[in-house]
């Protein structure tokens, strides 16, 4: 997460001067890129700047590269360099400049239509949520909303702000990925995007300065990068409340700054297992009044699940501003996964890995999970979670 981008620019391009480096499979034909980069887009020039202060670019690489993408100047400059450096551009390095174009090209903003990175796929996102998540119909349909929403807000004047909550293995994470992949062209990886780990990143309560400063150094580094950007905090329950409080600006509404010709985006996820018990105990009842899953409702949900986040004295989240101070846009249950979803999940598990599978093998690693209530034995206390390791029993 701390790499240096130019650190890692400049390995990135050494890597690909080896002979027989790979090029990247996302490719594009490399004379497309060239003249897709004719046309201007303002922030070619800070990246062509960033570029060529890469450390490990040789500044004979540079000259041919920059004649590759950028032709108009290479006629000015090139020549002369070439002179100046007894290159021979026709002769030497046509094929590392091909896969440097194409590698530039995968991580800056090459299209006509706008910034390559960002993809704002939503047929992909709602046939992914509907096919790929299972037994979350509330959570299918309201992120959908709301992000689709937002993207296509003309001028959002804040960012959007999502919660999850749920026990664990119902498809937080999962859903988070989704967004992710359908929004990004490098889905998690996209340096638009940025996943937070509380137990891994924000560790230790004393270091809590020190954690305050990086998160917003790479907040701002991230929003600097992309006009749209993603970040994901798992294990928000566990966020240090100063943590939590100093979210609190990047949250609230915005004064529109009318001369920007592109209003930036953040999308903000917090995904924690807070009001998970509340969610399974308020579709038990619905389920045990005769109620059929589908049926259930936000309203249903809502009122208990937004008390129990307001009380929880365990964690410092439903007591932050952002709850407080209505910060949070929605919040989105994910509910208990039955054993249907589970035999579900086994099945998308063996497919991913284009593994054959039979429906006694979906049954036994169904059966392998613990079921509560102990009268019922209606919910999987895990969830989907680690259905996808099981499968290697199964395996002939
Ligand atoms: C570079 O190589 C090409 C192809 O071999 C040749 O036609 C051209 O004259 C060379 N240019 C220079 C400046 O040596
Ligand atoms: C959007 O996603 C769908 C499903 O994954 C895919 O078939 C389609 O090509 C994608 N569209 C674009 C424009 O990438």
């Amino acid at each position: 997460m701390s790499r240096g981008p130019r650190r890692s620019l400049g390995l990135c391009l050494l890597l690909l001067l080896l002979p027989g480096a790979p090029g990247h499979e996302r490719t594009v034909n490399p004379r497309e890129r060239t003249e897709e980069l004719g046309s201007a887009w303002p922030s070619f020039q800070g990246l062509k700047e960033r570029l060529k202060a890469a450390g490990a670019l040789s500044k004979r690489y540079w000259t041919l590269f920059s004649c590759q993408v950028w032709p108009k100047d290479c006629e000015e400059h090139g020549a002369a360099a070439e002179k100046l450096l007894g290159w021979n551009i026709s002769l030497l390095g046509q094929q590392y400049l091909a896969v440097l174009t194409r590698w530039y090209c995968r991580f800056q903003t090459c299209c006509d239509s706008g910034d390559c990175r960002i993809s704002n796929n939503f047929t992909g996102l709602e046939s992914d949520l509907n096919v790929l998540l299972h037994g979350q119909h509330l959570a299918q349909e309201l992120v959908l909303r709301a992000v689709r929403g937002y993207v296509e807000t003309p001028r959002p004047d804040k960012a959007l702000a999502l919660s999850f909550h749920g026990w664990s293995g119902t498809g937080k994470n999962f859903v988070a990925r989704l967004l992710a992949e359908n929004l990004y062209r490098d889905g998690l990886r996209s340096d638009c995007v940025r996943v937070f780990i509380t137990m891994f990143h924000f560790p230790h309560s004393k270091y809590v300065d020190l954690y305050k400063e990086e998160l917003f150094s790479q907040i701002r580094e991230t929003q600097q990068r992309c006009h749209q950007t993603l970040f994901i905090f798992d294990e928000a329950e566990k966020l240090h409340p100063e943590l939590l409080e100093a979210l609190g600006p990047h949250l609230e509404h915005q004064a529109l700054k009318n001369h920007r010709a592109e209003t930036p985006r953040s999308i903000f996820l917090f995904l924690s297992n807070l009001g998970g018990s509340i969610i399974n105990e308020v579709v038990l009842n619905l389920l045990r009044s005769g109620h059929s899953r589908e049926d259930i409702t936000m309203e249903h949900l809502e009122p208990h699940l937004q008390e129990e986040i307001a009380e929880s004295t365990d964690s410092g989240f439903g007591h932050s501003r952002l709850v407080k101070e209505h910060l949070i846009d929605f919040f989105i249950p994910f509910l208990p996964l039955e054993y249907r979803h589970v035999r579900l999940c086994a099945r998308d598990a063996f497919l991913s890995q284009e593994l054959l599978y039979t429906e006694e093998a979906l049954e036994e690693i169904a059966k392998m999970m613990v079921y509560v209530p102990k009268e019922e034995q209606l919910f999987s206390s895990q969830g989907c979670k680690s259905v996808s390791q099981r499968i290697n029993y199964f395996l002939p």
